[in-house]
């Protein structure tokens, strides 16, 4: 996994927000945006920044959400153009047609399901505690309270740590936070379970509580009342987790 951090250091170091294209064949002129008048393009909005759900490896973003994806487009016959984004950009471009889904390593929550429609989870997990091995202070969830805690703004990360205390940092990157923390300037990181591992793997001081927390499912995200799109994909995902597809992507990204 130290590819992971490789990249995202690159990444941090070159400070790019790149639109990357992903498939080819797209001759056309449509980076024009989402959706509506080309029906065989899916824009998908995105936050690179998420290993090993979705990273730049170079140029290009990868990862788990990138294959499926890719796979569903597939089984569509669609194209799949995607943006990368904040985090907290990703509901508001689903929103105002920007992009046609989100996804992101994204958990359904009641909130989302306020302003977006989901479709079938695909991965069940839960966030995970980072700390820093140069101290024994946090062993524990118990332990969290009152401490410095790192997120990625607007995840569930976040609205978990303030459910535990008032002294929340929010970074636009989880690899920010974990660095941060590395440094020594936070008592801990929570963020989703296979990302915090991806993040503490390459650096030393830092290691993952075994404890799980908050169960989570990832889903794609689709704008308000397209049924017609929630079924399409849902009907593709059901197909890519029954012939195994799902898992074989799964395996291919995380070792166990
Ligand atoms: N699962 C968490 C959430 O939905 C974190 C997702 C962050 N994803 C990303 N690509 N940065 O809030």
């Amino acid at each position: 996994m130290k590819k992971y951090l490789k990249s995202i250091i690159a990444m941090a170091t070159v400070s790019i927000m790149a639109l990357s294209i992903v498939g080819c064949g797209n001759g056309g002129d449509n980076n024009s945006s989402a959706s509506g008048e080309d029906s065989s393009v899916i824009t998908l909005a995105t936050n690179a920044e998420f290993p090993p759900y979705e990273y730049y490896e170079g140029q290009e973003i990868v990862g788990i959400d990138v294959d499926f994806i890719n796979a569903i487009g597939e089984k569509l016959g669609k194209e799949i153009v995607i943006e990368d984004m904040a985090f907290d950009s990703i509901i508001p471009a689903i929103q105002s047609g920007k992009a046609d889904i989100g996804m992101a390593g994204m958990t359904v929550t009641e909130d989302r399901l306020a302003n977006v429609d989901f479709t079938e989870t695909y991965v069940h997990t839960s966030q995970a505690i980072i700390v820093n091995t140069d101290s024994d202070a946090i062993k524990s969830s118990a332990d969290l309270e009152g401490k410095t805690i790192g997120v990625q703004l607007g995840t569930t990360g976040d609205t978990y740590a303030g459910d535990v205390t008032d002294k929340v940092e929010r970074y636009n990157k989880g690899f920010e936070a974990a660095m941060a923390l590395s440094q020594g300037k936070i008592d801990a990181v929570v963020i989703d379970e296979s990302v915090a591992k991806a993040l503490a793997e390459g650096t030393e001081n830092l290691a993952v509580l075994d404890e799980p927390f908050t169960e989570e499912d990832y889903a794609i995200a689709v704008k308000k009342g397209n049924q017609e799109l929630v079924d399409e994909l849902n009907k593709a995902i059901n197909e890519l987790k029954e012939d195994g597809t799902l898992q074989s992507i799964v395996d291919k990204y995380i070792a166990e």
